[in-house]
């Protein structure tokens, strides 16, 4: 199969969907592939080194869309890469189409065989190809966090890592899933003293057995995220209420109790964010203000400011399929219920139930 990688054109996208490693395995299975001349820039990677790995570098995305029979990126497409699908080609990326009728039309109109990444599905409910995200998002909030809480970004000027003799920076992680367990890791890992809540007791145990006693557990309810709230040097925002909503657990008055100079990261700003004085997401050119003396970061596409870390770990996670579907072609979603849930649209119908309910269109499952 001819598989293409285009350059990524959404505002500010840097990754892109392979790496030199990942054409060269995908050499390896008998498989071509095109590289758009530039794709890999953004995430360090060179030209020469995905001519090296054996793949074809292209001039234009013109090209790659013409030659591949399949199209591998990162982002949805564009109105202009839409234009240049072809009736009944492979397009392998993040889709959101619930989010997006225009699109969901364009690709039933032109007959596109549409996988996305967000809902290849394992069987205990896991979205594995949106898993590393989160983990890249989960370790990035302390990072950036750390660097808001320095004085001269408007901090408090506190280290996290505290000193002998002075106290440790206070953590509290509101959401114990993915992101928030991946907070904690790297809190602990700077010293800083954390405190992780939820309402799940499954993943309340399973921190605490991990970090035996290192991180302090708690129940997730209003009364004590306002007592740990009011303590937090850095608060992070990791809560996820699946198809809805990210709840507003922490309110402004709660916000209003915290030190001058404390910080905010709301990872869940991507659902609508779980701090009522986070209203709107911000960008990484500008990414916080402060409000009732805190400092408020909202970005909604954290992995985007690491964008090799994130290329290589979305490859990491997606190559296995993308190899599976080139190797296999139709055949592939009858053998792997998982990738199966990731078809969309085939042939002109939506093959994805909660796609179709949330457009009220014809759901079609593929047989
Ligand atoms: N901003 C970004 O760049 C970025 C990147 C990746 C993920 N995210 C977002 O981060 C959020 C978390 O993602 P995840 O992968 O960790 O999800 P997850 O499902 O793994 O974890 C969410 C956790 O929230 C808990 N929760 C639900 N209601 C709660 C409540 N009232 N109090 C405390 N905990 C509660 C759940 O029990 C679960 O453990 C999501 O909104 C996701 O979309 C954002």
């Amino acid at each position: 199969m001819v598989i293409g990688i285009p350059g990524e054109i959404k505002t500010n996208e840097n990754r892109v969907s392979a790496t030199p490693a990942g054409v060269s395995s995908l050499l390896i299975r008998g498989h071509s592939v095109l590289v758009q001349s530039g794709a890999g820039e953004g995430s360090g990677f060179l030209d020469s080194e995905y001519a090296e790995a054996g793949a074809e570098i292209v001039d234009t995305a013109q090209e790659v869309f013409r030659r591949a029979d399949m199209i591998v990126k990162v982002k949805e497409p564009q109105p202009s890469e839409c234009e240049m699908l072809r009736e009944g080609q492979i397009l392998f990326t993040y889709l959101h189409l619930a989010s997006s009728v225009e699109l969901t039309k364009s690709l039933l109109e032109r007959k596109i065989t549409g996988i996305a990444y967000e809902t290849v599905q394992l069987d205990d409910g896991s979205l594995p190809l949106l898993i590393p995200m989160s983990r890249i998002a989960g370790r990035l909030s302390v990072q950036v966090g750390a660097d808001l809480l320095l004085k001269y970004k408007g901090g408090r000027g506190i280290l996290l890592g505290g000193s002998p003799g002075v106290e440790a920076g206070k953590v509290l992680i509101i959401g114990a899933g993915t992101v928030g367990e991946s907070a904690a890791r790297i809190a602990v890992g700077l010293g800083a003293k954390v405190t992780v809540m939820d309402i799940n007791p499954v993943k309340l145990a399973w921190i605490d057995e991990l970090y035996q006693g290192r991180i302090n557990t708690l129940y997730s309810n209003e009364y004590e995220i306002a007592a740990q709230v009011r303590k937090a040097d850095l608060l992070i925002g990791a809560v996820l209420v699946p198809g809805a909503k990210a709840p507003k657990l922490v309110s402004e008055d709660m916000v209003r109790t915290m030190k001058n100079g404390s910080v905010i990261v709301d990872v869940a700003i991507d659902q609508g964010g779980s701090i009522e004085t986070i209203d709107r997401a911000t960008t990484h050119e500008n990414p916080s203000y402060v409000k009732h003396g805190v400092v408020h970061y909202s970005v909604a596409n954290m992995p985007g400011a690491v964008p090799r870390t994130s290329t290589k770990a979305l490859e990491g996670a997606t190559l296995p399929y993308i190899a599976l579907v080139a190797d296999k072609k139709l055949v592939a979603f009858g053998g792997n219920k998982a990738l199966k849930l990731g078809l969309n649209t085939y042939n002109g119908m939506l093959t994805n139930d909660a796609v179709a309910a949330s457009h009220g269109m014809k759901y079609t499952p593929f047989k």
